[in-house]
């Protein structure tokens, strides 16, 4: 051992391995709070890592590395060079969130193994535990034998402890809006539902046992654990390979066209990989983890970037009212070709000024219009591409007399940029397409891949196009646009380093229940222990017309109560947040609708009150730089009674409560849109009981009073 690496040993003694390194096996340990990782370098020089959780095993041992460049082993061979150590313990404020602070609390081990005999590759193991969990990630330096190669497979695995329970959504390339189906692991089967993706064929056919990350379990004992991953940048994304006769998870990347799965240059780093752990379900929700492993902002000044409501002109193409394409033309593909109005066109001057009529009225920031360019008619389904130019307005869109109107009633255009999936020609227009909006003054923009991948070949979530989703954050943050993306990969926390990547969908959004039978109420208390642990989802809230709003399909209905629609708000965070009904619908519930005008979109504080995994989810939320609070309570098809203590309150203030929640005979299916609202005199000792109905919840905003305000309120009991 060199002297530099015996003073490390001697300084922080619990990291060093057991065994001196020349011999044959080594073992090390560290821990923080009820959390302890263990790394062992077996005889054959295999790495195996193991979790433990208040002492009990959580992980057991369970294999590291990777296969390269078809055959090469990076898996075994290896002793141990070096390892440091530090920890950390700092807090940094996110431009936007769900707190206003966030503590970084781990310590971190890093393991330097060196192979023993050819090819002598080395490879680090960086390890880091927090007090919510663990997370690791692989370095590969230059080396005069790794310079650029293929990563062929990676090998980690996550071997649990036993059969647990797990809310998952199959391992499908190129799609992530999948209904969730809660099971044993042992009894996962990809195939039981048809395959959303577009582009599958059977070279590339995803895996029978695998699943998308974040994957939500729970033990027998009650332990809930969470695996992800963090930092998702020039890499593919992580699926998990169920390995039923062993309770196993084993890293399942996704490929391209090849079977190859990422193509890197060393230096090169892969995502983290993140397991978080509690005994407590609220914990999960609360967990700052993945955001933690993300790199702090890259945008210098961001004083641009601002959370928003909006409206749109887009539920109403949802349901079949109107429609994104201005001819029924499907031939028409170019601003050139013969443009014979369809009379259906939702996208006109006149119907998206009344959409900014109704925003500016309300206090709404901002207004989406989609299907304002040329292109719709041949959008949708089509293997082609160069649908769009994403500069062409249909005639009947008069973008410079927006950008007045809009301007003068202090409103905010947001752009659509719906690619088809035709990423490669995107990259392309991308510069010219954000200097559109620089131009008429639209300071974000929603994007979409809706189809196959063009280049043909890759899929939504692999590699090339990972690198795309971050390029096109990246040129928006140069053109000081915000961007939400619709069909990308699950987010991995990357809104740190890129705030103005404000939200995505990436999972099956409220739209479900507009062009198809719809979402189960229990699909909104998983999402936020899955897709959710990622980062914000533009899910499309707010929808109050609960039933016949599809217009050829009458049968079609919302799967929540009207206050249900209110809480999600609170529940499904995101700072860009849509309020999506059409302003027609609104009107006969506009006591209700108070709420939704109400709601803060960015916070200084959040609790996470009750919460488990496919049943119910309670948070109350302190809006940013304001003394308000708003809660938001929801529950799967069973009715049941929240209990909220206000213990968060000022304790020397009272406040007034408005309470927007079911009646008594609310029900999802017979009976959603019917709400009581009432308000109350609460303080920080009060407890509040919102009974939810079967599908239904429960929105509260609770705002300082005093004086004049108080009186003729009724004091909550
Ligand atoms: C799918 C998106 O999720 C939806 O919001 C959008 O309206 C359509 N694609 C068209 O771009
Ligand atoms: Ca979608």
């Amino acid at each position: 051992m060199r002297l530099k690496e015996s003073l490390l040993c001697f300084f922080i003694t619990s990291i060093c391995f057991s065994t001196a390194l020349s011999q044959q096996s080594a073992e090390t340990a560290i821990s923080l709070n009820t959390i302890k990782l263990r790394l062992k370098v077996d005889q054959d020089g295999r790495p195996f890592y193991s979790v433990y959780y208040k002492g009990k095993t959580v992980i057991q041992p369970s294999r590291l590395g990777f296969i390269i460049d078809s055959s090469i082993r990076l898996d075994s061979n290896f002793q141990v060079m070096k390892t440091d150590s530090m920890t950390i313990d700092e807090t940094w404020k996110p431009v936007w969130g769900e707190v206003s602070q966030i503590r970084n609390h781990y310590k971190q081990l890093a393991v330097y193994l060196q192979q023993k005999s050819a090819p002598n590759l080395s490879l680090a193991l960086l390890f880091r535990v927090f007090e919510d969990g663990i997370a690791f990630r692989y370095e590969f330096s230059v080396q005069p034998k790794l310079k650029y190669f293929i990563v062929s497979n990676e090998e980690t695995e996550f071997n649990l402890t036993g059969d647990h329970k797990a809310f998952w959504i199959p391992g499908d390339f190129d799609s992530n809006e999948y209904l969730y189906t809660t099971s044993k692991l042992s009894e996962v089967d990809a195939w039981k539902l048809p395959m959303l993706s577009f582009g599958n064929k059977a070279e590339n056919i995803p895996d029978q046992n695998a699943v998308q990350t974040p994957l939500m379990m729970k033990t027998a004992e009650g332990l809930y654990i969470n695996i992800h991953e963090a930092a998702l940048v020039n890499y593919t994304s992580m699926q998990l390979h169920v390995n039923k006769a062993k309770h196993g998870l084993i890293a399942s990347l996704v490929p391209d066209t090849y079977g190859n799965k990422a193509y890197l240059h060393a230096p090169a780093k892969t995502p983290w990989r993140t397991i978080i752990i509690s005994d407590k379900a609220t914990d999960i929700l609360a967990s700052k983890m993945i955001l933690n492993l993300n790199e702090p902002s890259a945008i210098q000044n961001t004083s641009w970037i601002k959370p928003m409501k909006f409206v749109g002109v887009w539920w109403e193409m949802q349901t079949g009212i109107s429609s994104w394409n201005y001819t029924d033309n499907p031939d028409i593909v170019t601003r050139d070709g013969k443009m014979i109005p369809n009379g259906r066109h939702g996208a006109n001057t006149t119907n998206v000024k009344r959409y900014i009529d109704f925003a500016a009225k309300n206090g709404i920031k901002g207004v989406l219009v989609e299907g304002w360019n040329t292109g719709w008619e041949s959008w949708f389904g089509n293997w082609y591409g160069q649908h769009f130019d994403f500069v062409t307005p249909y005639p009947d869109f008069d973008i410079s007399e927006i950008e007045k109107y809009s301007k003068q009633r202090g409103v905010q255009m947001i752009m659509h940029n719906e690619t088809s999936a035709d990423a490669g020609t995107y990259y392309k227009q991308m510069d010219t397409a954000f200097k559109v909006m620089n131009k008429y003054g639209y300071n974000s923009v929603k994007t979409g891949y809706v189809g196959r991948i063009i280049p043909r070949g890759e899929h939504h979530d692999g590699q090339w196009m990972i690198n795309h989703y971050v390029a096109s954050a990246q040129k928006a943050a140069d053109h000081k646009v915000m961007i939400d993306m619709h069909e990308p990969v699950r987010p991995t926390g990357l809104h740190r380093t890129w705030p103005n990547f404000l939200a995505s969908e990436a999972s099956r959004g409220n739209e479900w229940n507009a062009f198809s039978e719809g979402s189960p109420p229990e699909h909104e208390v998983i999402l936020p222990f899955t897709r959710l642990m990622g980062g914000p989802m533009d899910y499309t809230p707010g929808i109050f017309k609960m039933k016949n709003y599809a217009k050829d399909a009458p049968q079609r209905q919302m799967h929540t109560t009207l206050a249900k629609q209110l809480a999600l708000y609170i529940t499904i965070y995101s700072p860009l947040q849509m309020v999506a009904d059409l302003p027609e619908n609104y009107e006969p519930h506009i006591d209700a609708f108070q709420f939704i005008k109400d709601v803060a979109v960015d916070w200084d504080d959040t609790k996470v009150i009750e919460a488990e995994p496919g049943d119910y989810i309670t948070l109350a939320r302190k809006e940013k730089g304001a003394g308000n609070w708003f809660i938001g309570a929801i529950t799967d098809e069973n009715s049941r009674v929240a209990s909220v203590p206000l213990a968060f309150l000022d304790k020397e203030k009272k406040y007034i409560a408005t309470i927007y929640a079911d009646e008594d005979n609310a029900d999802w299916k017979s009976n959603p849109e019917a709400y009581k609202i009432d308000k109350f005199v609460v303080d920080g000792k009060s407890v509040l009981k919102l009974k939810l109905a079967n599908g239904g919840g429960a929105a509260v905003s609770i705002m300082p009073a005093t004086g004049e305000q108080l009186k003729g309120v009724k004091a909550y009991k």
